[in-house]
C-alpha cells in the first residue's frame, strides 16, 4: 500500500549505501510517470526522464564521474566521496538521469521531487544526486550524451539513484522549522 503524501514527505531520506536488488519495471515506471506529471513553466515540460539499468555505462559514469572531482583543484568534494566509501553513486543499481533545456533548472527540481517521493512512497530509497554534473563534466561527456540519448540542446539537470538501502532506519534530516514565519 503506498504511503500517504505527508507521510511520504517527512520520511524520504537520502540513502547512501544501495544493495544490488534492483527495483521492479513496473515501479520504476511507476517513478518515471510521476516524474514527468511534474508541472513545468508554460507546460513545456523541457527534460526526459531516463531510466538506466545498465551496470556497464553506470561504472563508466561513476568512474569518469571520480576523474573529473579529482582533477579540480579544490578536492574537498571528491575527500568527501572517499571518506563515504569512495562511491559517487553509492553503488545504486539503477537511477534515473532527468536532462534538461536551457533555464530549465527550477522545472527539472519539481521532476527531481516528484521521483524522490514516489520512489519513497513505494518503498524505495533514493539519492538526488547533483555531483552526477560532474560524469559529464569531462571529455566523455558528449559520448555520454549521446548514449543516453540526450535531446541536442540539453544538458544533465540532475540525477537520482534508487535502490534498497543496506540498512533500515536511516531517518531526514531535521527540518528547521524556524525557517517557517507567519506574516498575520
Ligand atoms: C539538489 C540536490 C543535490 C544533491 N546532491 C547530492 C550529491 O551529489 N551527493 C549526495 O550524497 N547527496 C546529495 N544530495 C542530498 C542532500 O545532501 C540531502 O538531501 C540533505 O543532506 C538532506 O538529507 P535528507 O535528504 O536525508 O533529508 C543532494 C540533494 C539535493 C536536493
Amino acid at each position: 500500500m503506498p504511503l500517504d503524501t505527508i507521510e511520504t514527505i517527512r520520511t524520504r531520506y537520502s540513502c547512501r549505501a544501495f544493495t544490488e536488488k534492483i527495483p521492479g519495471d513496473s515501479d520504476l515506471q511507476t517513478i518515471a510517470q510521476a516524474g514527468v506529471c511534474a508541472p513545468s513553466g508554460m507546460n513545456r515540460q523541457p527534460w526526459r526522464v531516463i531510466v538506466l539499468k545498465n551496470q556497464e555505462l553506470m561504472q563508466d559514469l561513476e568512474r569518469e564521474g571520480m576523474k573529473n572531482l579529482a582533477a579540480l583543484p579544490d578536492r574537498s568534494i571528491y575527500e568527501r566521496i572517499l571518506s563515504r566509501g569512495g562511491k559517487l553513486y553509492y553503488n545504486a543499481p539503477c537511477m534515473m538521469l532527468i536532462p534538461v533545456a536551457e533555464n530549465a533548472l527550477l522545472d527539472c527540481g519539481i521532476v527531481t521531487e516528484n521521483i524522490a517521493l514516489s520512489a519513497a512512497s513505494l518503498g524505495i530509497d533514493s539519492l538526488i544526486c547533483g555531483l552526477a554534473q560532474f560524469s559529464f563534466a569531462g571529455e566523455q561527456g558528449e559520448t555520454f550524451k549521446e548514449k543516453l540519448r540526450f535531446p541536442v540542446g540539453y544538458d544533465l539537470g540532475i540525477a537520482v539513484l534508487l535502490g534498497y538501502a543496506e540498512k533500515a532506519g536511516a531517518v531526514p534530516h531535521t527540518p528547521d522549522m524556524d525557517k517557517i514565519l507567519w506574516i498575520q
